[in-house]
């Protein structure tokens, strides 16, 4: 399939892996380009800018298709050494670069002197046209529906993308609720030119979680998630566990007196715990609504195949035939 995200990218099937903390490791991110797809490293799990020069390297042994890194802007109060990480990206040789959660102003012309393409993730058409109008070569629409950071406005993607669809002129990709063939060919219709995918790419055999992750997320329904931090403007959405639990009584409790110190035990330094050790109710994790469609462990392989199988046959049997005489 040839849409504007494959040209741009110089991949095969316009579907992408969003970067993921403690998930997004090379295996993974490897795993998904060899698939024809964009796997992407997170670099702020990379406790050091030489740390993820080297993850950078892993990765390139592991694949000699295009992949990207995730450089995420925290609203944290030490700030990591994004400088350090842009060097190391530009070093590493990486062609495309995922930004998220904050403007990408300040990296974009060290990015794009190096060659790189920029597609900035953002959850509202406001901030999809700011990214387009500063020069991110792409951006990445992340629905309410989505794991993570859905920002503050609550528009799921069925809105949402023919929205960004009217506004941008940069090509766009669908996030959030993503799962399968379905997911593809409605993100092509409502506008998009592909699908970036995070929480299905974390039930794959290749990503390098514990199986109690992949286990929590086949055994989810699309009611179990929570949306947290909202009193603090920094909601996430997560699986539903005993720390969300927890998490959301605090913030009944405390109200409007919130503060961040007030959930540190359920939010700061949990992703290990989860993620490689498989202590489920260590903190709280990102999921999307989406775990409702997901119900097996394949490979990446098997996945990507299978989305592209099906949206194919979506396009080329169910939906011509409606149209023909
Ligand atoms: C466990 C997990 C960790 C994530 N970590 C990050 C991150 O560090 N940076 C980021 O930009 N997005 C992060 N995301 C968001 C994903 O890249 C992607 O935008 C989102 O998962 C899409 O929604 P979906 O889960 O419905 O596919 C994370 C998502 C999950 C599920």
């Amino acid at each position: 399939m040839k849409t504007r995200i494959t040209e741009l990218l110089g991949i095969e099937h316009p579907i992408i892996q969003g970067g993921m903390h403690f998930v997004g490791f090379a295996e993974l991110a490897a795993a998904v380009s060899n698939a024809g797809g964009l796997g992407i490293v997170t670099g702020l799990t990379q406790p050091t800018p030489d740390k993820l020069a080297n993850e950078i390297r892993r990765c390139r042994e592991m694949t000699d298709r295009p992949f990207g890194v995730n450089l995420t802007f925290l609203p944290s109060l030490t700030s990591p050494d994004y400088p350090g990480y842009v060097r190391a990206i530009i070093e590493g040789g990486v062609k495309v670069v995922e930004t998220a959660g904050n403007n990408p102003q300040q990296v974009l012309p060290h990015l794009h002197a190096a060659g790189i393409k920029v597609i900035h993730k953002c959850t509202s058409v406001r901030h999809a046209l700011k990214a387009q109008s500063i020069g991110c070569d792409a951006v990445s629409v992340d629905g309410f529906e989505c794991g993570g950071h859905p920002g503050e406005d609550d528009i799921p993607n069925f809105i949402l993308l023919p929205r960004a669809a009217d506004e941008l002129t940069i090509p766009f990709v669908a996030s959030g609720g993503m799962a399968d063939g379905r997911s593809l060919v409605a993100a092509l219709a409502l506008g998009a030119d592909g699908i970036n995918m995070g929480t299905r790419f974390i039930a794959t055999k290749e990503a390098p979680v514990h199986e109690n992750v992949k286990k929590a997320i086949v055994a989810a329904s699309e009611l179990d998630t929570r949306l947290v931090m909202r009193p603090l403007r920094n909601t996430e959405r997560v699986l539903r566990n005993a720390a969300a639990d927890r998490l959301l009584e605090k913030e009944r409790a405390l109200g409007a007196a919130l503060r961040f110190e007030d959930i540190r035990e359920e939010v700061a330094g949990v992703y290990p715990k989860i993620m490689l050790e498989g202590t489920m109710d260590a903190g709280v994790w990102s999921c999307g609504m989406v775990a409702g469609l997901i119900r097996d462990i394949p490979t990446v392989k098997e996945l990507v195949d299978r989305i592209m199988a099906e949206a194919e046959a979506i396009i080329g049997q169910r939906l011509a035939g409606f149209v023909r005489s």
